[in-house]
This record gives structure tokens, sequence and C-alpha cells, in this order.
């Protein structure tokens, strides 16, 4: 597309979808593409998916808006559908997933401000990402997002990621810190799976020192990892604060942020809000989505499929003299090179196959949980023989 009125601001591959249909997107020239991606972790339940659709249009035709300024009883519904299934106690509804972040580091602040620590800072992690408002960039790990916005916002302290030490280390020289907030995978800087242990040791050492572990699950939450949430991997960990967005409306813009009573009590009337946070129609798609992915066992096909693929592509690529390793959870799944493989981005487009890849060394795998054995078997074979012919052409140039 050569002529646009659209801010330049994305670094987008030459192709325009038109349609979607479970896990396929076409294209406006009619040809097909499967999509290992699903709009980065949202479209969790493939494209146009008749009950999200449905639901959506039934909730068109009966309310879509009122400001939060009198009870909706859909997001009672989906509040109380996130608690059990989280085990916290009480949720803001936002838009997006950098505005539950957001909402986080606010509580953050509330936090310190109640114990009277007039300077909060937050524990970070290196290579974390949690979107591009002043403060999620600010707290994000990414000099590049961050480049030409200053000043950021204060304070984060940053650590290495999945490092116990560091973040002991950190807690014990910097007083002021009130919160860790981290990614248990990350997914922007490479899928990187924390080590196990290291979000317990996390809890441990915020209980030490008073401290919320607030957890960012917009990617790698809602079934993803095989779990409802990644940090359900850990038996017994509770999280004070909870983030989430992308797959709760499978493509409806929502955000949320959990919190447990205690600390949901720190934001009484007034302390913040949004006017499109929780309207009807991404409250009743967010319920349709739970509903199909408890009824479908979303969490268990997550699992099973995500080994398949972690499985099939270790196999075929484990040897392979660039990969540093393929590594995952579930169907969120990273292959990291030892160089710049951004150009298999378009080889698998052209061979009609979405994929991503993060800091020009790492193909990012999010494909749809509702993906088969054969598709799996599909983007295994597929991805194989493009990383062979990469190679193979790059050998001889
Ligand atoms: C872990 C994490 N946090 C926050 C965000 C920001 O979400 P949004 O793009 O909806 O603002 C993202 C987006 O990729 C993310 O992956």
């Amino acid at each position: 597309m050569t002529e646009t009125h659209l801010f330049d601001t994305y670094a987008r591959m030459p192709v325009a979808f038109e349609r979607g249909e479970g896990v396929w997107l076409f294209d406006t020239e009619g040809r097909r593409y499967l999509d290992a991606l699903s709009g980065i972790a949202v479209c969790s339940l493939g494209h146009a998916h008749p009950r999200l659709t449905d639901a959506l249009c039934d909730q068109a035709h009966t309310l879509w808006h009122t400001a939060n300024v009198a009870h909706l009883p859909l997001q009672e519904q989906l509040a109380e559908q996130l608690c059990d299934i989280s085990g916290l106690d009480r949720v803001f509804l936002a838009n997006s997933g950098l505005e539950a972040v957001e909402c986080a580091i606010k509580i953050a602040r509330r936090y310190a401000h109640e114990k009277h620590i007039e300077q909060p800072a937050i524990l970070v992690a290196s290579e974390s990402f949690h979107g591009r408002s002043l403060a999620s960039l600010s707290a994000s790990g990414s000099p590049a997002i961050q480049a030409g916005f200053g000043p950021l916002v204060g304070d984060f302290v940053r650590v290495p990621f999945g490092d116990v030490a560091a973040a002991k280390q950190a807690f014990e020289s910097h007083p002021n810190l009130v919160a860790a907030l981290i990614e248990p995978i990350q997914g922007e800087g490479g899928v990187r799976v924390a080590p196990s242990g290291y979000l317990q040791s996390l809890r441990d050492l915020c209980d030490q020192h008073h401290a919320l572990l607030m957890l960012d699950e917009i990617q790698c939450g809602m079934a993803r990892t095989g779990k409802w949430f990644a940090f359900q991997h850990e038996p017994e960990l509770k999280p004070d604060v909870l983030t989430l967005a992308k797959a709760l409306g499978n493509g409806m813009p929502i955000g949320a942020c959990l919190a447990t009573e205690s600390v949901a009590r720190l934001m009484p009337p007034g302390s913040h809000g949004t006017t499109f946070g929780g309207n009807p129609l991404a409250c009743r798609v967010g319920l349709e989505v739970l509903a199909v992915m408890h009824e479908d066992q979303i969490c268990q096909g997550a699992e099973q499929m995500g080994k398949r693929l972690l499985d099939g592509l270790r196999i075929k690529l484990s040897d392979h003299p660039h990969v540093v390793e393929v590594r995952g959870r579930g169907l969120m799944v990273g292959i990291e090179f030892d160089c710049d493989v951004t150009a298999l981005k378009q080889a698998a487009l052209d061979a009609g196959l979405i994929i991503n890849v993060t800091r020009s060394t790492i193909i990012r795998l999010l494909p749809p949980l509702i993906i088969e054995a054969s598709e799996v078997d599909q983007i295994v074979e597929t991805l194989h023989r493009l990383i062979e012919a990469h190679f193979a052409v790059s050998q001889s140039a």
C-alpha cells in the first residue's frame, strides 16, 4: 500500500486480511494463511467463532453502553467468573492491556502512600513488556520502545528476569520497593519462561518486604499455557494483582486488573475510572469466551497441542547449527537463533503461514488454542522447510 492516512507506527506485513475462520485468515485476493500468531495471543478461540459472533450480535441488539454510572449485571458476572478461576477477589475492567497495567501501577502507588513511602519504586525485569502508555513503557525493559519519550515515569528498579539473587539484592538495597511487576512468561521479550520456583521466590521476597506481587498475564494468561493462568503452574502461588487483556475478548477490546480484597480496597470511588471499560459488548463477549473455554476444555487442548508443537519443533530443529533453543509452555512457543531471522517472517507469509519474529532472533508462535493436530504438524513442517531453505541460501550467499 503506497498511500495512507494512518500514522506510520507499525512495521506491517505486505498483506491485507479480509476475513477469518477458525485458525485461517484470508487476504483480499482470497489466499488462505494458517494463523500461528492469533493477532498476538488474542484470537485464542480462532477467528469468527460462531458462539462469540452470536453473543456479540445479540448484545448489539440489547445494550451497548451506559458508562460506569450504574450497575451492569454483565460486569458483575464476568468479574465473578474471573475471580473464580484466578483465586483473586475483585476486578477493575478496562479496554486494553496497558490500561490494566496502568491500574496495577496506580495500585502500587496508593499502597506506598498508605505506608507513607513518598518515593516508591517497583521491581521490574529486563526484557519485560507491559505496554506503551508512559507509565507502562517506563516499566518495560525495552530501550527501543522508550526511545524519544523521556522523561520516563519513575521509579522502576530493573533486574535480570528469572534471577532470584538479583531480586533479593534489589529488595535489600531499595527499601522503597513496594511491588514487583513481572510476566510469568515474557512474550515480546522472546518467549522466556520463568524458571521453576522463580515466582514463588518473588512471592516470598514480596511477603518479607511487605511488597505486592503483581503478575502481568496479558499475553500468557487465559489458558494459553495449558492452565487458566501461567502462575498456576506453581502450586499454591497467589499474586496480589493480576493483569489480563488480549484473549479475554478474543478480539473485542477488554482488559482487566484483578486484585485481592485488601488490595482492591486501596482504590475507592473516584480513584480510577474509564468511560468504556467493562461496557456490555465487551463483557458479553468475555463471558462467552469463558463459557466456550470451559465447555471445550481449552486448557487441556492448549497443553496437548502445545506439547505436540514443542516436541515436533525440537525433533526437527534442536540439532540445527543456528538454533539456540526451542522453548515455551503450552501454545506459547519460541525458537531462538544465533542470528537475525527477521526475513523468515516474509518467507512464512509467502508460504501461507503467519508467524512473528521478536528481538530479531526469536520466532514467536502463538496459534489459536483451538488448533488441531494436523495444523500443528503443518506449522512444524512448514517452519522446518523454511528454516532449512533460509540458511541454505544465507550460507551460499
Ligand atoms: C505482557 C504484556 N503486557 C501488556 C501488554 C500491552 O497490552 P495492549 O497492547 O493491549 O495495551 C502486552 C501487549 O503485547 C503484553 O504482552
